[in-house]
């Protein structure tokens, strides 16, 4: 539970949906999915084994298989840092919906010039970001987490039977059909490499995988629990909560652009802004509209909560670790810095707009190098490392423990040769698309 956690939060409900929307809706979702239950699986397998096989935190676990490798920890954690950078700086943007909600502002939020003027402004959304970020904070300092884990316990099936009703409520705008077709037929001929490789970002995103995260839950698994039914459930859920989100959000997009190609086609691809604009104006035009917006950006905001304070749990910890740093002022450092480096990420949107680098804004270009560059580093790493260095058995043997591997002819394969090859080969393609030298 603690994991699923983790693994929910905005990359499923303000991630997923815009990337579904821009790379083609159907096709996305087909690929996706295909390489939760393939990729994903096989790397979560693995993470929560060498958690719970050595009982200890990412590069203490490394270490501890193979001393050389314990850098493969050191690249998780520092992926983290920069993902809770940014991610603090949406987590704002999540706060300040929901008090706009509470405050009984809900029709200036239905006009679709309201994000970019408040994201554009400098002080608002540094405050509102500063304020998660302290909530953050004020959990992992705490020791929390039990706290949020009971509350979370309940609120996250609330968030499940909300997110139904919405999506529901959606489906039934005039015109949304075209929009459940669009999420759910795939059109082969809209599949481009990014498709693919934006697809494989998610699912590391999504899953929280790639960045020792499932290791430290795994450490806590007992040898009991059966660990391929527990992966099976947290890519069950995670995934379950991406289409909802997809389903609340594309088929609105189709009612409200209202055969207006042009604008459709805008909408479809304006990424990162799409939740925050589009949702408002389904809240709108449906009874209680106030009411359902405010529960909804509370329980996102819940959601983003426990994944944040996984992130910032993952360095926290390691600091305390490696170097022998209090909790206190390891949390300090930890989301002062994340604060600091989200700075340009909360800025970017409104008096840094010009400065872009690979023609991305700060924060684009911080989610595409954890996302598309780093994750896949340390996926390749971790499958090399399982492969060739500690050997398949080690993990093997570590599922076995509890219950029967019926995957594991997939896994062995899958982890020593079609996964790094794959990743390879996605990893040089977004680079030469970074570089400009190939265009999708
Ligand atoms: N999986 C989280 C989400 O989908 O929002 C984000 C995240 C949390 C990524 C923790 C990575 C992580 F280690």
């Amino acid at each position: 539970l603690a994991a699923a956690g983790s693994a929910v939060g905005l990359g499923n409900i303000w991630r997923f949906p815009y990337l579904a929307a821009k790379q083609g809706g159907g096709i996305f979702l087909l690929i996706y999915i295909l390489l939760v239950v393939t990729f994903g699986y096989t790397i979560m397998v693995s993470e929560i084994a060498l958690g719970r096989k050595t009982g200890q935190s990412p590069i203490g676990a490394y270490q501890s298989l193979a001393k050389r490798y314990s850098f493969i920890g050191w690249i998780a954690v520092f992926v983290a840092f920069i993902i809770l950078s940014y991610y603090g700086v949406i987590g704002g943007w999540v706060i300040k919906y929901f008090y706009e909600f509470v405050a009984g502002h809900s029709l200036a939020l239905t006009d679709s010039g309201f994000f970019a003027a408040f994201t554009g402004e400098t002080w608002q959304p540094l405050l509102w970001f500063f304020l998660f970020m302290l909530m953050t904070y004020l959990v992992v300092v705490n020791g929390v987490e039990k706290g949020i884990e009971k509350v979370s316990k309940v609120l996250m099936p609330v968030l499940v039977v909300l997110s139904v009703a919405i999506a529901a409520y959606s489906a039934f705008l005039p015109g949304a059909l075209e929009g459940i077709k669009y999420l759910f037929i795939p059109n082969f001929s809209q599949f481009t490499p990014m498709t693919l490789l934006a697809a494989l970002g998610q699912m590391f995103y999504s899953m929280s995988l790639a960045m020792g995260i499932m290791i430290t839950y795994g450490s806590y698994l007992q040898k009991s629990n059966d660990l391929s039914k527990c992966v099976k459930r947290i890519e069950f859920f995670d995934a379950g909560i991406s289409i909802l989100a997809a389903m609340m959000i594309i088929p609105a997009i189709f009612s409200f652009s209202a055969g207006d190609s042009a604008a459709l086609s805008a909408n479809l691809n304006q990424g990162p802004s799409l939740m925050f604009v589009t949702l408002p104006k389904v809240f709108g035009s449906m009874p209680f509209g106030g009411v359902v917006g405010a529960a909804f950006f509370l329980l996102v905001f819940f959601a983003a909560l426990t994944s944040s304070i996984s992130l910032m749990e993952c360095v926290v910890s390691t600091l305390c670790d490696k170097w022998k740093l209090r909790r206190g002022p390891a949390s300090a450092i930890v989301a002062g810095g994340a604060f600091l480096l989200g700075i340009p990420s909360s800025l970017g949107n409104g008096v840094w707009s010009s400065f872009t680098i690979f023609g991305k804004d700060f924060l684009s270009f911080f989610d595409f190098i954890t996302n598309a560059v780093l994750m896949p580093v340390g996926a390749l790493l971790t499958c090399l490392f399982i492969g060739y260095v500690v050997g398949v058995k080690t993990v093997s043997d570590e599922v076995k423990i509890s219950s029967p591997f019926k995957r594991e002819a997939m896994y062995n394969v899958m982890i020593k040769y079609i996964a790094p090859i794959c990743i390879v080969a996605i990893l040089v393609t977004s680079v030469l698309e970074a570089f400009g030298i190939l265009t999708f």
